[in-house]
C-alpha cells in the first residue's frame, strides 16, 4: 500500500467553520481584458498564509504575485504576447497545457527554447487555435516548481459570447504542507514518492484558497471551468445537487452529457467544462467535496443569493460551437502508425532493468539516479525519439499500462482521442493500473514534442519521451 501522510484535514475543519460567515468571492483575478493582446507573466517568489491563523506565511511561488497566477484569457485564432519575466533565484520557462501552438513557443528547455535565467525574460507569441480550458504551467523542474505553486489558468474566449450567468474558474491544487502550514520541505523530491504514487498532498485549495465560496443566484447556469492542477493526486470531485452536463474535455466541446451521479475523475493536469443549474433556494450554502478512499472532504461552497427566473432550467445545454480541432477525422480510410508504449518501473512493479542514457541499467543503479520508471525499457529522455512521421500521419499510441500505479500521459502540441472515449479529444489520458489504450491522433504540428506522464514526479523519474514531426 502506499505510504502516504494521511490526509487528515485538520486545518479543513477549523475553516469550514471560520468561512462560513466570509462572503470573500473567490473569483480570481483577470490579467486581460480582450483589447489588449499583450501581458505580462512575472514568475516570483511569494509568501502567503492559507489560514489567517497560521503562525508565518507559507513561502511559495507564483506569478504576478499570487499562486495560481491571475487567469489569462486570450482570443481565439489572434497572436498574443505573453513576456514571461523570471524574478526567481533558479530558472524557468512556461508551457501553455494543452494549446495547439508553435513548437518554438512551447515552453520545454532543452528541446524548444533555452531555460530562461534569473532576471531574464522570454516572449511568448500564442495564437491558439481551438477556444477553451487551458492551463499554464512552468516546465523547468516541473516537479519542484509546479508544487511551489507555479501555475495558472489560460482560457481561450470563443469568439462569440456564450449564454451563461456566470463563468466561474475553479482550479484544484493539494498541497504538502507541515503542521504549521509551510510548505513541506523536507518530504521533497523524496524518492519513495516518485516510486510510488508522486508527491501526494493532505491540503487542498481552490484557487489557491482554502475552503472558498461562490456567489451564485438561484435560477443561475454557470460555467464551471474544473482544473486539475495538483502534482500527482488524481481528484474525484463530486458536485451539489441539481443538474449538471460536462460540455467540454481538456478544453475541447463535446455533446453536453448529463452527469447522473455528479462526480468528475480528473488527473492532474485533466479539465473539465461543467454547465451547473443552481437549484438551491436563496440563503442555501451547498458544498462540492473530493472523494479521497473513505473521505469526503469538502473543498469550496455555493452561496445562493435572491433568486432569478430561469426559462432553460434542467434542459441540456446546447454545444459550444467547434473548434478547428474537430476538422479532423480519424476515422475514415485512416492507417495508423502503431506506436507501442509500454509504462513500467516503480514500487511493486516488475522491471528490472532499463536503459537511461544509452547505458543498460539494473533497477538499484537507477534509483541511485533517481530514476524509476521506463516507457519501451528507457528511462527518460532518449537520443532517438518515439517515432519520427512526416506531418499529417495517422499515429496511435498504444499504451500499455504495466505497472502498480495510474498515470496521466501527457502528448504536447496535439490532442488525441482516447479508445475509451469514442469521440472525446484531450491532451492527458489517465490511465489505471493495468489499463490499455489507444491515443489516436494526427501528427500535424511541426517540430519536437514531448509525451509525459503528469504526475510530475514520475516524469522526473523517467516517464517521458519524445516524437518529431517532420
Ligand atoms: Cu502540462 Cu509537459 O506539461
Ligand atoms: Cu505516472
Amino acid at each position: 500500500m502506499i505510504k502516504q501522510k494521511k490526509v487528515t484535514r485538520r486545518q479543513f475543519i477549523q475553516t469550514s467553520m471560520a468561512t462560513a460567515a466570509s462572503t470573500a468571492m473567490p473569483q480570481l483575478s483577470i490579467a486581460a481584458n480582450n483589447a489588449s493582446q499583450s501581458w505580462q507573466l512575472e514568475a516570483v517568489e511569494i509568501s502567503r498564509r492559507f489560514e489567517p491563523q497560521q503562525p508565518a506565511p507559507a513561502k511559495l511561488l507564483g506569478f504576478n504575485g499570487s499562486t495560481p497566477g491571475p487567469v489569462l484569457r486570450l482570443p481565439q485564432a489572434k497572436v498574443s504576447e505573453i513576456r514571461v519575466i523570471n524574478s526567481l533565484a533558479e530558472p524557468t520557462a512556461v508551457h501553455w497545457h494543452g494549446l495547439r501552438i508553435d513548437n518554438a513557443m512551447d515552453g520545454v528547455p532543452g528541446m524548444t527554447q533555452d531555460a530562461i535565467a534569473p532576471g531574464e525574460s522570454f516572449r511568448y507569441l500564442l495564437n491558439p487555435p481551438d477556444a477553451g480550458t487551458y492551463w499554464y504551467h512552468s516546465h523547468h523542474r516541473s516537479w519542484e516548481q509546479l508544487a511551489r505553486g507555479l501555475a495558472g489558468v489560460l482560457i481561450v474566449e470563443e469568439q462569440q459570447a456564450q449564454d451563461f450567468d456566470q463563468d466561474l474558474v475553479f482550479a484544484i491544487d493539494d498541497w504538502r504542507l507541515d503542521d504549521d502550514l509551510q510548505f513541506d520541505e523536507t518530504s521533497f523530491g523524496s524518492l519513495h514518492d516518485w516510486a510510488h504514487g508522486g508527491r501526494l498532498g493532505n491540503y487542498l485549495t481552490v484557487n489557491g484558497q482554502t475552503l472558498p465560496e461562490f456567489q451564485v443566484v438561484s435560477g443561475q447556469r454557470v460555467r464551471l471551468r474544473v482544473i486539475n492542477i495538483a502534482n500527482a493526486r488524481v481528484m474525484t470531485l463530486r458536485f451539489p445537487e441539481g443538474p449538471i452536463w460536462e460540455i467540454a474535455k481538456d478544453g475541447q466541446p463535446l455533446t453536453p452529457q448529463p452527469i447522473e451521479d455528479r462526480t468528475v475523475t480528473l488527473a492532474p493536469a485533466q479539465r473539465v467544462d461543467l454547465v451547473l443549474d443552481m437549484t438551491a433556494a436563496p440563503g442555501d450554502v451547498s458544498s462540492v467535496e473530493v472523494l479521497v478512499r473513505d473521505q469526503v472532504l469538502e473543498v469550496a461552497d455555493f452561496r445562493y443569493h435572491s433568486s432569478k427566473r430561469q426559462e432553460t432550467m434542467n434542459e441540456a445545454p446546447s454545444p459550444l460551437p467547434a473548434n478547428p480541432l474537430h476538422q479532423i477525422d480519424l476515422t475514415t480510410g485512416r492507417d495508423y502508425l502503431s506506436v507501442p508504449m509500454k509504462l513500467e518501473g516503480g514500487a511493486m512493479g516488475r522491471m528490472s532493468a532499463a536503459i537511461h542514457q544509452g547505458e543498460s541499467l539494473g533497477v538499484r543503479e537507477l534509483a541511485r539516479k533517481g530514476q524509476v520508471w521506463a516507457i519501451n525499457g528507457f528511462a527518460g529522455m532518449t537520443e532517438q525519439p518515439l517515432f519520427r512521421v512526416p506531418k499529417g500521419t495517422a499515429v496511435s499510441l498504444e499504451v500499455n499500462n504495466n505497472n502498480a500505479w495510474p498515470h496521466g500521459i501527457h502528448v504536447h502540441g496535439h490532442h488525441f482521442q482516447d479508445s475509451r472515449e469514442p469521440g472525446v479529444w484531450r491532451d492527458t489520458a489517465l490511465l489505471n493500473r493495468a489499463e490499455t489504450a489507444s491515443l489516436r491522433l494526427i501528427a500535424d504540428n511541426p517540430g519536437q514534442w514531448l509525451i509525459h506522464c503528469h504526475m510530475l514526479e514520475h516524469q522526473a523519474a523517467g516517464m517521458k519521451t519524445w516524437f518529431e514531426v517532420t
